[in-house]
């Protein structure tokens, strides 16, 4: 059996890596790695290969940044040929970027059976370009695996049928669950000269929070105020920089630390050892519920209810300096418990599921 592996942006590789590993102990299948090339910097792709262990990608698509019109469509352009050079029996894709639904859909044309890592997360947010990636790529997946129950009940309200459902846990708190210990050993907290436990830690890209001025500048002066109590690092995306940069709200930060994109297992030991993390990333959410960390979002809606229910998450809908600065004073550290099958074995049952199942007809 062949599968064909697709990543293409930061958040894919840590979703990827556990099933190529589970893949590959299983008799008969063989598979191959495309990077679309969405994200390309070292910083954003390189290192994660690396320090999750992902083989080399057998084909860089390099289709690098654009318009969403621009890049989905190079992405299906340069994906087309691989497909029908490689003739898999199944193409694997995950979460919800642009490189998520383009591949997608080139399969479903190719009549090429397509599974859905993390299927069936709904903000219900059209506006978020994610949404309607998730949407559309679960339209036509033959094989869906969801990481929370909520999922399974939003695909079911969206008319797919349930023999197309597997609820299997979530792959990227397999790579958390697996590496956690080398990224803590790295103690990356005590080489920014920060103590464990004592700092916020903030991630932003959101095109909501990060593309308007006026909001940018908000959240930044809310970020300024809360560094004048205590550390606060800030890995900054390049969407964010190129934008602050332009806007001209960098200076806003006050004292906040500003540093590079950082790597896998840096930004795991950050996570595990912030006081509170700030953030508007969908990965995020999980990862501080699993690790019982407190999490601010910045955002008016999430796709991942199950963090808030089983989690430590909390919504700021409305992002002012007030809304913000009185959500981290009352950081929520208890929780019911990791959810469902976050386990650390999503991929050895995706494993299984493909390994056995695509050779029987995946349309009722
Ligand atoms: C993309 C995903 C988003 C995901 C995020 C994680 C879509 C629609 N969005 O958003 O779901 O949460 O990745 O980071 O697929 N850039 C670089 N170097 C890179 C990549 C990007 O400098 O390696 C800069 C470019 O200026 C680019 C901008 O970042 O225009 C945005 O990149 P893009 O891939 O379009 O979207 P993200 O905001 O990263």
């Amino acid at each position: 059996m062949r599968v064909l592996n697709v990543v293409g942006a930061r958040p894919n590789f840590m979703k990827v890596a556990p099933l190529t590993e589970a893949l590959s102990t299983r008799a008969g299948v063989e598979q191959r790695l495309v990077h679309t090339g969405q994200h390309y910097d070292p910083t954003m792709s390189g290192t994660f290969f690396e320090e999750l262990g992902l083989p080399r990608a057998d084909v860089d698509l390099g289709v690098g940044s654009g318009t969403h019109a621009e890049q989905t469509a190079e992405v299906m352009k340069r994906f087309d040929p691989v497909l029908v050079d490689y003739e898999p029996d199944v193409v694997v894709v995950v979460g919800d970027v642009n490189s998520t639904l383009a591949c997608a859909l080139v399969a479903a044309k190719r009549h090429v059976p397509v599974a859905h890592v993390e299927a069936g997360l709904r903000s219900r947010d059209r506006r978020m370009p994610e949404e309607v990636n998730r949407v559309l790529t679960d339209q036509v997946a033959d094989f869906l695996f969801t990481t929370s129950r909520d999922a399974g009940v939003n695909l079911a309200e969206e008319g797919i049928p349930a023999e197309r459902v597997y609820f299997v846990g979530n792959t990227m708190i397999d790579s958390l669950a697996a590496h956690l210990d080398r990224a803590r050993a790295l103690d990356t907290p005590a080489a920014l000269g920060l103590a464990a436990g004592d700092y916020a830690l903030v991630t932003l890209h959101r095109p909501s929070n990060v593309d308007d001025r006026d909001q940018l500048e908000e959240i930044f002066a809310a970020l300024a105020a809360i560094a004048e109590r205590s550390p606060v690092i800030f890995p900054m995306h390049p969407r964010t920089r190129g934008n602050a940069e332009r806007f001209g709200v960098l200076a806003a930060l006050g004292g906040v630390r500003v540093i590079e994109p950082v790597g896998y297992l840096a930004m795991v030991g950050l996570t595990a050892a912030a006081r509170v993390v700030l953030t508007d990333s969908g990965g995020l959410q999980e990862e501080t519920t699993y690790l019982g960390v407190p999490c601010v979002t910045l955002r008016s809606s999430t796709e991942r209810p199950v963090t808030i229910t089983h989690g430590t998450n909390r919504l700021v809908p409305v992002r002012t300096r007030e809304n913000i600065l009185k959500a981290y004073a009352e950081p929520r550290r208890e929780s019911p418990g990791p959810p469902e099958l976050w386990d650390g074995q999503a991929a050895e049952r995706i494993a299984a599921v493909l390994a056995g199942g695509v050779d029987r007809p995946a349309r009722g």
